[in-house]
């Protein structure tokens, strides 16, 4: 039952044993450092009732630990059915993905995992909701609760806990859905566009929010998480990414990755440089195949 509501938002027993080593997550154990996520010729094609439609092809590329990577590309090219792929809620019909140099063959434990849409369950306060994941785990979810309770404050719903969703807006619900994500700690962390619902001054503070909890201020590299991040926001993308990759239109395929060396922390100001504007139009014009002056298709 959770498994379906959630598709695998936490699989209480799954893989456990394989992802861990002595209690650690093996995404920190050493040797994995350099490719915590690795995609070799990966394809999907769904098979839907009228015909198959293939959403993804040759996908190779890899995500190094404590790296963060976000994915753009047009609506339909496949990068939600990726995310998908690499949480292993989905197999995928061509290719193999690793995780932590494991096949991923099942849906993997010890990430976070924050859908397109919130699916929280309705009967649940939101409290109870962004606990689940302790739960689902095993864990004992009062030890949690002061944890919840702190990222729903960051997450500004702290007024809100005991309320039920349908009692949410739904930026206010998508919030609350990155907080049950974050709850554990989990090292790696696929967020299939977490702020899409979201004002855009809620969406920067977020971001902020985001790149301390991945660790930019005070982690060391190897001791930050690793993040696939999808958006639809070229600037969201750069202001928060190591790298961009860009997808072209279904069935999805790399079109370009791009390294995003701008200095860190990343600041608000950095958003009103030229390195930043340079970065925004080469994605821009890697996603629309316009070039500089162009005003129309
Ligand atoms: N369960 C499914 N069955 C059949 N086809 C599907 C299924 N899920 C996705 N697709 C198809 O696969 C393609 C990629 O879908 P996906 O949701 O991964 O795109 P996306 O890049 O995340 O799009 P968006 O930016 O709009 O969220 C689309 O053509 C979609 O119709
Ligand atoms: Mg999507």
């Amino acid at each position: 039952m959770q498994g379906c509501l959630f598709e695998g938002l936490l699989h209480p027993g799954a893989d456990a044993q394989e992802l861990t080593s002595n209690g650690h997550p093996t995404f920190r154990v050493s040797g994995v450092t350099s490719r915590l996520i690795d995609l070799d010729k990966v394809g999907m094609t769904y098979q839907a009732a009228s015909s198959p439609v293939e959403a993804l092809a040759g996908i190779s590329m890899s995500v190094g630990a404590g790296e963060f990577v976000s994915l753009v590309g047009p609506s339909g090219c496949g990068k939600s059915t990726l995310l998908r792929i690499v949480a292993g809620l989905r197999p995928a019909t061509a290719g193999t993905i690793s995780v932590a140099g494991r096949r991923v063959t099942k849906p993997i434990d010890d990430i976070g995992m924050v859908f397109q849409a919130p699916i929280l369950l309705k009967w649940r306060t939101i409290l109870e909701n962004v606990l689940l994941p302790a739960e689902l785990a095993g864990k004992d979810a009062g030890a949690l609760r002061g944890r919840a309770l702190e990222l729903l404050e960051m997450a500004e719903l702290h007024g809100f806990a005991d309320k039920l969703p349908r009692e949410l807006s739904g930026g206010m619900q998508q919030r609350a859905s990155l907080c049950r994500a974050l709850l554990l700690d989990p090292p790696l962390l696929l967020m299939d566009e977490p702020f899409g619902a979201l004002d855009a001054m809620t969406r920067d503070d977020l971001a902020l929010e985001l790149l301390r909890i991945w660790g930019e201020l005070d982690l060391a590299r190897e001791a930050r998480k690793t993040v696939l991040f999808v958006t639809h926001s070229l600037p969201e993308a750069v202001f928060l990414s190591d790298r961009v990759v860009v997808m072209s239109p279904r069935p999805g395929r790399i079109a370009a990755d791009l390294r995003i060396d701008l200095p860190r922390p990343r600041t608000v100001e950095l958003r009103a440089t030229e390195a930043f504007g340079r970065l925004n139009l080469e994605i821009f014009r890697t996603l629309t195949g316009r070039t500089v002056g162009a005003t129309s298709s």
